[in-house]
């Protein structure tokens, strides 16, 4: 169809299927560019060079945004691509797409200030390590009063049901994170990588990250490099023992298999046994924890995820923390 050869037909559906689900009604300067890039055999052929996990519409869309690219029509935006493959292609080899929402942390944050204080704070797949800020943001519940540093990014978070909107930011003496790939919030590039990851149409997003970014530049996040599940538990044994230690994940445990989320599992439940009153706090997609999922009464709202504490659910949440709903 459309010149397109077989082998492309595949990836030309990815890009349709992806402007489709996931960009109508979010990104239409994306969906625009994604569907014609689903009809256009040169831009089809280029990105089939590339290894599979490499050919996805965001991490393309991000490089050509990096180098400065239009991602407005396509036309400019085909032009940019066939004269640039090079730079794009290996700007695409280089990086992956790991956003940092330090949004999430409004709907982390009902149970973070619940629990004893002060906290340790211990975070996996942290990316650059944003949400591991909660106690320097400030925060707008529903039409609530803004609480939190004056300095801070504002939060906002809509509010439903029996919600338990804190007063105030959670103490935190200790915050350290893992990723495959930790971002370094005091390179130019990083940061400059996290905003061209973001969406066009979402100014708000790029100004709570730079303003984010900022403040944890300042006091920057010790993270180690590596496998959620290698290095856990030798982090979590160097958390300050006169604190309590949280272990939390946000949009983190989809990118495992059911072998890697069920050995996470098992080891939350030996971080529990070796330390007892470590609480374990998850934000994922409703079928990623299969432990969480067996819980959940009835249907989860499309697109949230559920928020767990110690594997037990406790509120759905907006994907870039916009919104809770307490259960
Ligand atoms: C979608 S980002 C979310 C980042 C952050 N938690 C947030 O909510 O903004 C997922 C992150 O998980 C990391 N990640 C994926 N698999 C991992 C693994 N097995 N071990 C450590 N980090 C992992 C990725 O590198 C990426 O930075």
């Amino acid at each position: 169809m459309n010149g397109i050869p077989r082998g492309d037909e595949a990836l030309a559906q990815t890009y349709r299927t992806f402007a489709q689900r996931e960009l109508a009604g979010r990104s239409p300067s994306y969906e625009r560019l994604c569907t014609a890039i689903a009809e256009d055999p040169a831009a089809l052929a280029m990105l089939g060079e590339l290894p599979l996990a490499k050919r996805q519409p965001n991490l393309l869309l991000g490089a050509v945004r990096l180098l400065g690219g239009p991602v407005g029509d396509y036309p400019a935006f085909r032009e940019f691509l066939l004269a640039n493959w090079a730079s794009v292609s290996r700007e695409m080899l280089d990086r992956s797409t790991q956003t940092n929402e330090a949004g999430r942390c409004a709907t982390l944050l009902p149970v973070l200030a619940a629990l004893p204080q002060p906290l340790a704070l211990l975070e996996v797949g942290a990316s650059a390590g944003l949400c591991l800020y909660p106690d320097r943001y400030r925060y707008r519940f529903g039409d609530g009063e803004p609480f939190g540093p004056a300095d801070g990014p504002l939060l906002e978070c809509a509010v439903d049901g029996p919600v338990p909107v804190p007063a105030e930011v959670p103490r935190v003496v200790w915050r350290a994170g893992i990723d495959l790939n930790p971002l370094d919030v005091t390179d130019p590039g990083d940061v400059r990588w996290l905003e061209s990851l973001i969406w066009p149409e979402h100014a708000d997003r790029r100004e709570r990250l730079v303003a984010a970014a900022a403040i944890a530049a300042g006091d920057p996040p010790a993270l180690v490099r590596g496998d959620l599940n290698e290095s856990l538990l030798a982090l979590a044994e160097q958390a300050p023992a006169d604190a309590t230690l949280v272990v939390f994940h946000t949009a983190v445990l989809a990118y495992l298999d059911t072998a890697g989320v069920e050995r996470f599992t098992g080891q939350m439940a030996e971080l529990a046994r070796r330390r007892p009153g470590t609480v374990w706090v998850s934000n994922e997609a409703a079928a990623v924890v299969p432990q969480v999922a067996r819980q959940v009464a009835g249907d989860v709202p499309r697109g949230r995820f559920v928020l767990a504490v110690d594997g037990r659910p406790v509120a759905f949440t907006m994907g870039h923390g916009q919104g809770i709903e307490w259960c």
